[in-house]
């Protein structure tokens, strides 16, 4: 699809961007780590779901749930099958502590780029819809993209229905406790069918629009990037009835692994490796642990590296390991190959939106699952914090109604 070239003209119904984020801005607050705890099907995502379809009816959109748990918000025109559509969305879930922005800016936006284009009297060519995906973050059952992966096949329907969360529920029991039904989860190839172009526009994850002084830019590429998890197990036992010389401590193995983490991602230019979750068992202050699990993300544009810097780790940790008289175990959990996006359409994003610089990104999206299925592209709008996956994260006003035009002018570019 073509884009008809455009530029950004502003719009005071633009600021819907503004009152939509404002109305979930106390939603899934997470006292103890400060930002925002909304894990997929907890309440504060379940509200969020609820936030999104209560707006989207609000907006007449057709607004329908389907088997894998993804949102679709349907802005239908007459005579047209719901094929070809201009899809565009996010996701509700969040981080632990994470950002307000991180998700929830790309529905807000959605919402309101429609709202620009009713007030602008655009009629659609071809369907416009909104998607909101499940478990982007991974942050509950460990997969990124869970919700994205299933709906394209890119994950196996009896592995997501296994994963467990942190209380040990399954995938499966979530879904059953949340009305779903397990045994249909899975590829979807008609909702793919009705895929026109897919566009996601984000919360920017770093710093570059701010160094571009810009305030909206368009996804050239995003970094490849896996999650590993790591277990050292040793012996459990006395804090204070073990000699020092008895201990075979995997704390104190895993203590030497991380930091080797570190200085193996220095090592590699451009590499970036991240241990962010350590869990002790049993997990108590007088006891001497018995097992440590702890979660690797490792990230590079070259998934060559990315293997070969992971398998470095894992050596790493099995001699640190040994020498603490422990073992190692070591499982992938998911891994995205690095994705570059299609240069046409990004080109495309950037004329309909007055010449939008293309960036690439070090986080992951849904978009980057859809990538390999359906044309697909990102926007991404300032954050002068440049910081995320925290409670820093930011977006301001100004910024977010010209994202939410910037949304307005692709979806009329390629839905016109
Ligand atoms: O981890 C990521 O890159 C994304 O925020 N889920
Ligand atoms: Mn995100
Ligand atoms: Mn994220």
């Amino acid at each position: 699809m073509q884009p008809i070239c455009g530029a950004t003209t502003p719009s005071p119904t633009s600021a819907a961007v503004i009152s939509l984020m404002g109305s979930i801005a106390d939603v899934g607050r997470d006292a103890t780590r400060g930002g925002y705890s909304r894990p997929v099907y907890s309440t504060p995502e379940l509200d969020l779901r609820s936030w999104f379809v209560e707006a989207a009816q609000r907006r007449s959109l057709d607004v329908e749930t389907d088997r894998n748990g993804i949102i679709w918000a349907w802005w239908d025109v007459p005579d047209h099958e719901r094929t070809g559509a201009v899809v565009t969305g996010s996701h509700l879930d969040s981080v632990p502590g994470g950002g307000a922005y991180d998700g929830p800016l790309g529905v807000a936006s959605s919402l309101a780029a429609i709202d620009v284009l009713r007030e602008r009297g655009f009629a659609p060519s071809r369907p416009i819809a909104i998607a909101v995906f499940p478990e982007e973050e991974g942050s509950r059952f460990g997969v990124a993209c869970l919700g994205s992966r299933l709906f394209t096949g890119a994950i196996a329907p009896a592995r997501a229905l296994n994963l467990r969360d942190a209380e040990g529920s399954t995938f499966a029991d979530v879904l059953r406790a949340n009305g779903k039904d397990p045994d249909t989860v899975g590829v979807d190839h008609d909702g793919l069918k009705r895929i026109g172009l897919f566009l996601e526009l984000h919360v920017e994850q770093g710093r570059g629009l701010v160094d571009l002084d810009a305030s909206v830019g368009v996804a050239s590429s995003i970094l490849g990037h896996g999650r590993w998890r790591i277990s050292v197990s040793g012996q459990g036992n006395h804090a204070g009835t073990t000699l020092m010389a008895d201990r075979r401590d995997p704390v104190v193995a895993a203590a030497r692994a991380v930091v080797a983490v570190r200085d193996i991602a220095l090592a590699h230019e451009s590499a970036r490796a991240t241990v962010g979750r350590l869990q002790p068992v049993p997990g108590g202050t007088n006891v001497i642990a018995s097992r440590v699990d702890f979660w690797l993300d490792v990230r590079h544009p070259d998934d060559a590296v990315t293997a070969a810097v992971v398998e470095r780790i894992h050596a790493a940790a099995r001699t640190v390991a040994a020498e603490e008289g422990c073992t190692v175990e070591l499982v992938e959990e998911s891994f995205s190959a690095t994705v570059h996006f299609d240069t046409t359409i990004a080109a495309g994003l950037s004329a309909a939106t007055g010449g939008a610089p293309l960036l690439p990104t070090g986080a992951g999206h849904d978009a980057g699952v859809l990538s390999a299925h359906v044309p697909t592209g990102m926007l991404f709008v300032r954050n002068p914090t440049g910081v995320s996956h925290s409670p820093e994260e930011l977006c301001e006003d100004d910024d977010a109604r010209t994202g939410a035009v910037a949304l307005a002018d692709t979806l009329a570019a390629y839905a016109g």
